[in-house]
Parts: C-alpha cells; structure tokens; sequence
C-alpha cells in the first residue's frame, strides 16, 4: 500500500487480554522505521512551536512515545508508572480502566512547580489514565499544556472525560 498512514500500521487482536476487547496494537507501528517517524512527527506537531519544558509518559507504551518525543523537542522525560515501580517517594493516583483498576504515580520531585509539560501515551479509552496522570502532574505545581496520542478509541468516552478540564487532546487516529 501507498502512503501508509498512522492508522495503517496498528493491527487489531480480537479478545485480548479479555473476550470482547478488539486490542489495538501499536507494536506493528513501532517496528516499522517510517511508521514509527510519521507517528512520532505527528504527536508532536501541533506542539513543536510551544514553550515546553518536559514530556510525561504513561507506562508502557506511552515511555516509548514519550522518549522519542522529548528527544526530538529537546526536553527531558518523565514516566508517571504503575504502583510500586518508582524508588523514590511518589504521589499516587488511582483511576479506573476498560478492562480494570490501577493507580499510576509519579516522583514527588520529578518535575518543579510552573514546568509546562506534554502529557503522551500511546492511546485514549476512557481517559482514566490520562486523567490520574493529569492529576499527579497538576499535585506537581505542573501545567499540563497538552496530551498527544496515537490513538482514540471515541466510543470509550476519552475525549469527553478529559475536556472538563481544559487540557488540549491531540490524536492521530481513531478506531470504532
Ligand atoms: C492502555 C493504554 C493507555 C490506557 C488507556 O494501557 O496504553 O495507557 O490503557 O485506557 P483509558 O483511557 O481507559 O485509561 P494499559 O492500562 O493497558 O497498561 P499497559 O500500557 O501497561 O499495558
Ligand atoms: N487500552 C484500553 N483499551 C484498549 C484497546 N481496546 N486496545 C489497546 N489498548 C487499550
């Protein structure tokens, strides 16, 4: 195929990690070298003008996003993990997802209060993850100028949850 977008190079597996789940998976896209290039140049295109001082991503797939964005930004990264990852003293936030319930947290001292921050993940579902990562990085002191995804799964209700909060979405696809 010509032209391949972002879109092109996610692979779908029916019922996993459980019955009814359609997984997007975006390991097709990160091992492709021009995929990988187009999604990241993307995620960060709206934003590569703004004054930003870190990348956030959320753990897993959003720390391969997030690094290579923060690369090409020239900023440092910072991973918002799950419980009991992090060695240092963390803020924690629980949320709830499609498939669960978690909590995410971040180093107390990650960030300084006022840095403007670019929140990435690999994909918005109902926008819980988002939502706690906002969360921690706003105890922070932090502004959150924007979150980049690959992916938005718009039934889920993602974009609605997070636009109470005035934070910008940005997302390269969408699949029903
Ligand atoms: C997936 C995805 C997002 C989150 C989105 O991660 O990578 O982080 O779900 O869902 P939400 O918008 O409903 O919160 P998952 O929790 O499966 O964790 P993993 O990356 O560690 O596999
Ligand atoms: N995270 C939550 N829902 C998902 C889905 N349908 N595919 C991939 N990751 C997800």
């Amino acid at each position: 195929m010509e032209h391949k977008t972002v879109r092109d190079y996610i692979r779908t597996i029916p019922d996993f990690p459980h019955a009814g789940i359609m997984f997007r998976d975006v390991t097709t896209l990160f091992a492709d070298a021009r995929g990988m290039r187009l999604c990241i140049d993307q995620l960060l295109a709206p934003f590569a003008g703004l004054h930003i001082d870190a990348v956030a991503g959320l753990e897993a797939r959003g720390f391969i996003l997030g690094g290579a964005v923060a690369h090409q930004l020239g900023t440092g990264f910072v991973p918002i993990r799950k419980k009991g990852k992090l060695p240092g003293p963390t803020f924690a936030q629980d949320y709830v997802l499609e498939y669960g319930q978690a909590t995410v947290e971040i180093h107390q001292d990650a960030l300084a209060p006022g840095a403007r921050v670019l929140l990435v993940d690999d994909l918005l579902a109902t926008g819980g993850t988002a939502k706690a990562g906002i969360a921690l990085l706003e105890r922070l002191g932090c502004e959150v100028i924007g979150c980049a995804f690959v992916v938005d799964l718009p039934e889920l209700g993602g974009q609605a949850a997070l636009s109470e909060l005035g934070v910008p979405i940005h997302t390269l696809c969408a699949f029903d």
